[in-house]
């Protein structure tokens, strides 16, 4: 299984979803590929947002040797599933699909809400953290399932 966490500039909500989860399925000892992208270009080749990585790290996850990228149209084909932050990166995914297969592919990370934007709030990346941990406990269990 491939699964890509993709949010606007890949420094702050997807790298931690992808430690998160890599970190969840290793644990189950499933040789699964996890990977994040941004729908931005900024940042690309950085590393995750000290403050990510921070917050990461005081959970025993160590998240520093990631590198930004932009989601790019061969990530369709690429992934099983694509999981996106907010509803802004859903609209910007799917504007770049060419067909329904791919759009079926792309779901909001948490069905029906936006995980919020800690970028401009310092107080934000404990409980991103945490809902982005929660909700990926709950996806992998979904993906188990489906998988049965
Ligand atoms: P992210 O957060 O999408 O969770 O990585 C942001 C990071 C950078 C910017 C915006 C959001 N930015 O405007 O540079």
């Amino acid at each position: 299984m491939k699964i890509l966490m993709v949010c606007l500039g890949n420094i702050c909500r997807s790298p931690l979803a992808h430690g998160i989860m890599q970190h969840l399925v290793n644990e189950k000892g499933l040789d699964w590929e996890i990977d994040s992208a941004g729908t931005g270009n900024w940042h690309c080749g950085k590393a995750p947002d000290r403050r990510s990585i921070k917050v990461a790290q005081s959970y025993g996850l160590d998240i520093s040797t990631q590198k930004a990228r932009q989601f790019q149209v061969a990530d369709f084909d690429e992934f099983d599933h694509i999981l996106v932050m907010d509803k802004q990166n859903h609209k910007d995914v799917i504007s770049l699909a060419t067909n329904q297969h791919q759009i079926n592919k792309v779901q909001l990370f948490i069905p029906g809400r936006s995980v919020p934007d800690p970028y401009w709030d310092d107080t934000q990346f404990k409980p991103v953290y945490d809902l982005i941990y929660a909700r990926s406990e709950k996806l992998l269990q979904e993906f188990l399932k489906n998988i049965d």
